[in-house]
């Protein structure tokens, strides 16, 4: 069910009517869950591990971007676009969402896309994209592709421009997405005093154009928190650091203090939070042995009992910085809290309503599939009647083996594995 109002509006009413918004979300609260094997694992000495379950924030598409969306496409209705122009890498989930969120509200949207490292998922993205109707642009390179953007968006004014990830860069554009996470934070404040959770001592949250990240630094320093937030840097340093979280949250916070002059005067310093370095690897999605490591972990413990699967990219790399500091003997008492930021609904049906098909991509996209296999069904020729039933089709990743047991001739699983063996390069941090 779709709420009537943030948080932030009941509780700092002189907001209301002031700060564009509209209702996305389906699942809110999202549900806070012990992650009681993990902390066997850890070892811990009075110390207790949580997640924040935002990816079932949305029945469709859950994760962190619908949180930042209530507030900037409630911008972009306001301000009566006909769509949105955003750029991304070619997997990007915050094109995903984009296209989702128009779709869904009749609006156009032009995702400018560059090259990351190709995965299935990325395979999957682009397809997605194209099945949701968004146009599809290619710039090759992040800053090629940004000045494209810029262009297109001079000579369509019509259409409202979001920022990658939905956050300011270097200090400009909206901060509409970072105050959707200020009203997350009030949202678990809600569930620190109705005993759900005790105050955690540390969250931890990945950390990309850092919007996500400032939103809840904010909401610790307007609450008076004792928790700390941990972003982990999984975006290249320009983008991802401690400079730049603490301006987002200051521009957020002054942004409201502007709607609401009574709002509390407040100032994040980058000593509010402990900005963390060291799991991004050579560069963005590339994917580490620390961060496959902490994604089959948490799946293997506690994800595949509760309907969850981490991602290498982003929520990966978080976790494995977390698992860094829980392994120290001082933290082994403290309270922990994951915030999962990746969707985890199924969007399979979604994929194979796709039909694979990526020959209805422009032809600049189609080198991201030409005799570019990742899937063991795809290299097997495996039936529909078996690779339907089987829980390695349309799996998040390639190791058809470490899902299932694979029921077909020994030679053709042997070729698969063979194949997708050689795709699989971890990098060491
Ligand atoms: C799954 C996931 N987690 C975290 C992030 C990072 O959020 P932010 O860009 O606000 O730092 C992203 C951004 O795309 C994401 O897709």
């Amino acid at each position: 069910m779709q709420r009537t109002e943030p948080l932030l509006f009941t509780i700092y009413p002189n907001l209301k009517g002031r700060i564009p918004w509209i209702p996305l979300l389906t699942n809110i609260p999202t549900p806070i869950e012990r992650l009681t094997d993990l902390e066997r694992m850890f070892n811990l000495k009075g110390g207790q591990i949580y997640i924040k379950r935002d990816d079932k924030s949305h029945d469709v598409y859950g994760g962190n971007k619908l949180r930042k969306f209530e507030f900037i496409f409630g911008d972009v209705i306001k301000k009566k676009k006909k769509g949105v122009v955003s750029y991304g890498g070619i997997g990007t989930n915050h094109g995903l969402a984009c296209a989702i969120v128009c779709k869904k509200l009749n609006l156009r949207c032009n995702l400018f896309l560059y090259n990351q490292p190709l995965t299935w998922m990325v395979q999957r993205s682009l397809l997605l994209f194209d099945y949701l109707g968004a146009k599809l642009h290619y710039g090759k390179t992040d800053v090629n592709t940004f000045i494209k953007t810029w262009f297109f968006q001079i000579f369509h004014p019509k259409y409202y421009f979001i920022l990658p990830g939905g956050s300011p860069l270097f200090g400009r554009g909206t901060s509409l997405g970072t105050i959707g996470f200020i009203d997350a934070l009030l949202e678990l404040n809600e569930q620190i005093v109705k005993g759900i959770i005790p105050e955690p001592d540390a969250i931890f949250i990945a950390g990309g154009t850092t919007g996500t990240a400032a939103g809840l630094i904010a909401g610790c320093k307007l609450l008076g928190l004792k928790s700390i937030v941990y972003p982990v840097a999984v975006y290249k340093d320009f983008l991802a650091n401690s400079f730049n979280t603490a301006r987002n949250a200051n521009k957020a916070l002054k942004f409201l203090r502007k709607m609401d002059h009574n709002f509390i005067k407040i100032k994040v310093t980058e000593n509010d939070f402990y900005f963390i370095k060291g799991y991004l690897g050579s560069g963005y999605a590339v994917n580490t042995v620390k961060s496959q490591n902490a994604v089959d972990t948490v799946y293997r413990l506690e994800g595949q009992k509760r309907g969850f699967h981490l991602e290498t990219t982003y929520t990966g790399k978080a976790m494995a910085a977390m698992f860094d500091f829980l392994g120290k003997k001082e933290n082994k008492s403290k309270i922990v809290l994951f915030w999962n930021t990746y969707n985890s609904n199924d969007l399979d049906h979604y994929v194979k309503s796709t039909e694979f098909n990526y020959q209805k991509l422009p032809n600049k996209f189609h080198k991201f599939f030409n005799n570019i296999i990742f899937q063991c069904w795809q290299i097997t020729e495996c039936p529909t009647e078996i690779r339907e039933k089987c829980r390695a089709y349309l799996n998040q990743e390639y190791r058809f083996w470490k899902i299932t047991k694979c029921s077909l001739d020994k030679t053709k699983s042997e070729k698969a594995l063979e194949v997708l063996s050689k795709l699989i390069k971890l990098e060491d941090t």
